[in-house]
């Protein structure tokens, strides 16, 4: 049975298999990974979750775990920002060895109700437009296309979704 953790220094040795496995240069989804932050060591690996943790007034943080490795990661920026109106309110990212198990739709589901839980009634979703497994991902989940808007890093579809009552 998967799991909704947050972010913790228990699990360091797991979380750099899963880092290993997303490879360079792909960007971990969900994670609230910087390239400055240092994270093979223990200590830069317990900076870069404190720093995490120091965000919880604007963003929080989840990992996908099963039987004691990580699957995924889940970021809801429940803060109302710039950014967020424009990137979202959620990212999510799942590792390459465990999609297409449901994985992405379940954590969505569970942060969907975390949202409500902070007063983020009517979230944004977005994903580059050529992204189809997170479109996909987004509109299971019940997310409502509004428009496709030209960014910097290229064309987004952006999607609002109703959060709801943990059920
Ligand atoms: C997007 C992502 C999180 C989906 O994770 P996942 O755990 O595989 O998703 P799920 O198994 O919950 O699948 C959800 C839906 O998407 C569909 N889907 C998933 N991957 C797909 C793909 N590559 N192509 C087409 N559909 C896909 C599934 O079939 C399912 O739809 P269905 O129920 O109608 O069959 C994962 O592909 C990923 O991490 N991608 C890289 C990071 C990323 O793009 N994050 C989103 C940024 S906005």
């Amino acid at each position: 049975m998967p799991q909704l953790i947050s972010p913790t220094t228990d699990l360091h040795g797991a979380w750099l298999d899963a880092h290993a496995e997303w490879g360079p240069g792909q960007h971990e989804d969900g994670f609230g990974l910087a390239p400055e932050d240092e994270v093979r060591s223990p200590a830069g690996f317990a900076a870069w979750v404190a720093r995490l943790d120091g965000e919880s007034d604007k963003t929080a943080y989840w990992w996908i775990v099963e039987d004691g490795r990580v699957l995924g990661g889940v970021a809801l920026r429940h803060k109302e920002t710039d950014y967020v109106r424009w990137a979202g309110h959620i990212g999510f990212g799942v590792c390459p060895s465990a999609r297409r198990r449901g994985l992405a739709s379940w954590a969505l589901n569970l942060v969907l109700a975390e949202a409500r839980a902070r007063g983020v009634t009517q979230v944004l979703i977005v994903c580059a437009t050529d992204n189809t497994a997170s479109a996909r991902t987004i509109e299971r989940a019940g997310g409502v296309f509004e428009e496709v808007r030209d960014t910097e890093h290229g064309p987004v579809r952006r999607y609002r979704l109703c959060s709801r009552e943990e059920t």
